[in-house]
């Protein structure tokens, strides 16, 4: 029953992030799974309920509904015409509602369920890939690349996040390079490690192209 339900999830959540170019496209939603399945396992976490906030994290997103009261209500009456336990639906809310960096980037998660699911959208959103996702969303936003004059801020404000003069490079500064601190998990936090490492000397090397000094 279990894998036909995440099977529903999956149609439902394809079909909706389907030719998105904001950095929410399926591809996003199919690492962020994987990674929950990897996650789940090392911390013992119920992998059905940590598959299904997964697939259906970002169906939610204000981003990319009229509001997140909008979006939360779109995947409630998609969990409600599932054969699941009404608590399972509840923690599945729960988590959705929850995990985002607009939210409070250190807003505590109350399950484990909910720490590995936020943990593997935080691992995507750095390394390789979260660079290239920063640059897609840039470019889907008209942010420039990088502008000298926009100081790294050193502290995360709710007021400062999302605002509209931002930069790709910026965004490192004021969210990418803090992720690896706020992760939940020590599994998440080891991989990590490497992705935050290249995400540093990807940035020493871009200022210093952009410098022209080297
Ligand atoms: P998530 O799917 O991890 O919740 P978001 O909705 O915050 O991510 O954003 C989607 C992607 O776009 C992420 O890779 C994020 O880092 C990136 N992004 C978000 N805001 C900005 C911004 N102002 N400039 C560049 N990239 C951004
Ligand atoms: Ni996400």
């Amino acid at each position: 029953m279990n894998a036909n339900v995440l099977k529903r999830a999956e149609s439902f959540a394809r079909s909706f992030h389907q030719g998105d170019a904001s950095g929410h496209d399926w591809s996003h939603i199919e690492r962020v799974v994987r990674m929950t399945r990897t996650i789940a396992a090392a911390e013992k976490a119920d992998p059905f309920i940590c598959e299904l906030a997964a697939l259906l994290h970002d169906v939610a997103d204000p981003k990319l509904n009229a509001s997140k009261e909008a979006g939360i209500a779109n995947v409630r009456g998609f969990l409600d015409s599932l054969p699941i336990p009404a608590d399972a639906a509840d923690h599945v809310i729960a988590i959705i509602a929850t995990m985002s960096y607009s939210e409070g980037p250190g807003r505590p998660m109350a399950t484990t369920e909910g720490r590995v699911v936020r943990d593997a959208d935080r691992l995507d959103a750095i390394g390789a890939i979260g660079i290239a996702r920063t640059f897609a969303y840039a470019g889907w936003k008209g942010h420039p690349l990088h502008d000298a004059a926009l100081a790294p801020r050193a502290t995360w404000t709710q007021e400062s996040y999302g605002r509209e003069r931002s930069t790709a490079i910026y965004h490192f500064y004021e969210k990418l390079l803090k992720l690896k601190s706020l992760l939940h998990t020590e599994t998440a936090r080891k991989i990590a490690d490497e992705r935050h490492r290249f995400m540093e000397s990807y940035l020493e090397q871009f200022h210093k192209e952009w410098s022209g000094n080297g």
